[in-house]
């Protein structure tokens, strides 16, 4: 399968593809790329894509373990109204 096709990361749409091109460039870490691509930064705060991140991250380094993260999922969905009666004065 095309590695343009394949969805690491939902949230932020990144591929496969783009996370080899990252590494190839030098971002060999879960945390660079992170940064660089913005992987691990959408609603679900990386609880789907960090796993297979490090996967792919290993398989690209020929290691067997890769240093992972703290991924920081929230405990249940808010919903954003809750953000917005907080922010309005009253
Ligand atoms: S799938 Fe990557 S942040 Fe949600």
């Amino acid at each position: 399968m095309n590695d343009s096709l394949i969805l690491i990361c939902r949230c932020e749409d990144v591929t496969l593809e783009e996370i080899k091109e990252a590494f190839n460039k030098g971002f060999k870490d879960i945390e660079s790329l992170r940064r660089h691509l913005n992987i691990g930064t959408g609603p679900c705060q990386g609880k789907t894509c960090i796993p297979l991140l490090e996967k792919t991250l290993a398989q690209l380094s020929g290691k067997n373990e890769i240093e992972t993260i703290s991924t920081r999922p929230p405990e249940s969905p808010v919903p954003f109204g809750v953000f917005i009666k907080r922010g309005k004065k009253e």
